[in-house]
């Protein structure tokens, strides 16, 4: 069979990413550009900011990835593209270059969901892996627990009823003065600290028994910083932030690991954002080994965004023969499963 390349690209937040992905699979490029270093000096993402340098970056980000792939556009079978959800400017600079690309070489254009292509980062690292699988997708805005029944379809189990894992831990560490990125300056730190020095709560919610809610520990977090301040006690950010982290973790494990023991799930993948946590990675390590089931989880960079996991989405609406249009469009809140063109 014909090889099929396809060139992904991602701009939905702070990240320029271009890449060329074979066959759903393989690697052949993945170039990111990351602004971090410039929301930093605003203490998170900038909508404008965003926009403005996904512009500047954008093309030649795109033309790295080829390079890389050693490849020209000629080479490339089609073109896929984050169109949601994200931040609505952001988006906009992806999508319509993309669109003047796939027009300028007469290629497929491909309209790719962001959740999906977190979860899509797995075909990439496990290559034996098909659907049906159990995953777990922790990002910065999403967080949810969703039975993969085939390449194109979603059962959600359970997600948030409020804050997202990865918006919990930005939220945590901007309190605690670690600023942005929070995620990653928390894992770091809280390596330090000792998890059990504060007892945070692990919240239960109505709904169904695998929904999640992160804002009561997070305000957990906030009164406790409050009341040690009034009373002029030290604070130790280390055992804050390592406490923090195993009261998110130990829900987001535990749920995940129930619901596979109740649908006698055997394996459990991990994406986004949140899945590169190196806490979260060794609870769900040492419990899928005690529960006897399998734990699969993307290198930390194919789990923070990226474009590899926009193409090996992409690969899958190729051979479903799924094309956008050139009226393709940024949907910022569009949901997993659905198609919005
Ligand atoms: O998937 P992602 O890169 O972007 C979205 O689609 O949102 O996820 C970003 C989120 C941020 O909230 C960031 O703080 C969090 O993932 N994150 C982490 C880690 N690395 C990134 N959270 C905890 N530990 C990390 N090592
Ligand atoms: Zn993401």
């Amino acid at each position: 069979m014909k090889d099929i390349n396809i060139l992904g690209i991602e701009s939905s937040c702070d990240e320029t990413a271009a890449s060329v992905v074979r066959n759903g699979r393989e690697i052949l490029s993945n170039v990111i550009y990351s602004q971090i270093d410039i929301h930093t000096l605003y203490g998170g993402v900038v909508p404008e900011i965003a926009s403005r340098k996904h512009i500047e970056k954008v093309d030649s980000v795109i033309l790295k990835a080829l390079k890389d792939a050693d490849m020209t556009i000629d080479d490339i079978d089609g073109i896929a593209v984050t169109y949601g959800p994200g931040l609505v400017g952001p988006l906009l600079v992806g999508v319509s270059t993309t669109k003047a690309y796939a027009f300028g070489t007469n290629k497929p254009l491909l309209g790719v969901n962001h959740i999906e292509g977190h979860i899509a980062a797995n075909y990439i690292e496990h290559k034996d892996l098909e659907p049906p699988f159990l995953c777990l997708v922790v990002s910065g805005g999403h967080t949810h627990l969703v039975r993969v029944q085939d390449y194109d379809s979603y059962e959600i189990l359970g997600f948030t009823q409020d804050d997202a894992a990865g918006e919990a831990f930005d939220k945590v560490a901007r309190a605690i003065g670690l600023g942005y990125p929070g995620g990653p300056k928390i894992d770091k730190v809280a390596k330090e600290g000792n998890p059990h020095a504060i007892e945070f709560p692990r919240a239960k919610v109505g709904g169904s028994v695998y929904d999640f809610s992160f804002s009561g520990v997070k305000s957990a977090v906030l009164n406790y910083l409050n009341a040690a301040n009034m009373k002029g006690e030290e604070i130790v950010v280390a055992d804050v932030a390592a406490s923090f982290q195993q009261a998110v973790i130990d829900v987001l494990v535990g749920h995940t690991i129930e619901c596979a023991k109740e649908l006698k799930e055997t394996r459990i993948a991990v994406a986004g954002g949140v899945a590169s946590n190196s806490a979260l990675r060794a609870l769900f390590k040492e419990m899928g080994e005690k529960e006897g089931i399998e734990i699969l989880t993307p290198s930390p960079i194919l789990c923070t965004d990226n474009a590899a996991m926009i193409a090996a989405r992409g690969y899958y609406e190729f051979i479903n023969n799924r094309f956008a249009g050139l009226d393709l469009n940024a949907v910022p809140n569009l949901k997993i499963g659905t198609i919005a063109f």
